[in-house]
């Protein structure tokens, strides 16, 4: 049967860095790619903690009212520790899952700090500022040389998003809990992706989840940061693809 995929986004991101995502995998897959609670063009009432947990919700909700029992459940990042709270929450539900440039451990200590200092810089002093703050760790070298108008795009995607959602997802990601041992009891197979100049995620994060589940597969695309589906979206969708078409066969 055809797959539904849904693909959550990033921090402080929205559904825009998907654009080109359903085209390219039309033909494998029913592809979903939701504004996320309060970001972009959704106006949800947003609390002022945005636990991943209640994004998780939001999918299941989505593809509940799509009458799409399950799915395989994606994210980039923080969609990625959406997909994984989705995962622990519902794993009856995942065909599979992807998790792109993203991590399963919770937050050390003084990251956790910084997320106090990003909400409070959010709220008091607007996300533009967020945006220029993330900014040189989200793409490669290679990609800033190449592509230099994606980094002003993503700039300006990140900072039109609301200080209120902005702040309440920072202290969201704090409160998140390490969820490896997800990936320890899924029985699904499990995607993920990274890009081999990732800053944020750094490697070894990705190969101690795929280390960690039960049936994975790591693709690292080279050149790539930690925006990997923006960066390389032919090596991207080349990745999904082939583990799309891979669950086709074993079905
Ligand atoms: C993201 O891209 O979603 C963020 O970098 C995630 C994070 O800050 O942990």
């Amino acid at each position: 049967m055809r797959p539904t995929l849904v693909l959550a986004h990033g921090f402080p991101q929205d559904a825009t860095v998907w654009e080109g995502t359903p085209a390219a995998l039309h033909e494998h897959a029913d592809v979903i790619t939701p504004d996320l609670r309060g970001f972009g063009a959704d106006d949800r009432e947003v609390p002022n903690v945005l636990n991943m947990d209640v994004l998780a919700r939001d999918l299941a909700d989505l593809l509940d009212e799509r009458g799409v029992h399950r799915a395989v459940v994606g994210g980039l990042s923080m969609g990625g520790y959406v997909a994984l709270a989705f995962a622990e929450r519902w794993p009856h539900r995942v065909q599979a899952l992807v998790l792109c440039n993203t991590r399963s451990t919770a937050d050390p200590v003084e990251a956790r700090q910084a997320r106090f200092d990003t909400a409070e810089t959010a709220l008091t002093k607007g996300t533009a500022l967020i945006a220029r703050g993330m900014m040189p760790k989200l793409l490669s070298a290679k990609t800033r040389r190449e592509q230099p108008g994606l980094a002003a795009r993503v700039d300006a995607m990140m900072a039109r998003q609301r200080p209120h959602t902005v702040a309440a997802a920072a202290l969201g990601m704090a409160a998140r809990p390490d969820r490896t041992g997800v990936l320890r009891a899924l029985e699904a197979p499990v995607l993920i992706i990274t890009g081999d100049a990732d800053e944020l995620m750094p490697l070894p994060t990705s190969v101690a989840m795929r280390d960690a589940a039960l049936d994975a597969r790591l693709v690292v695309i080279s050149g790539a940061g930690h925006l990997s589906n923006m960066e390389r979206p032919d090596a991207f969708h080349r990745a999904i693809r082939d583990f799309l078409t891979e669950l086709a066969q074993a079905t």
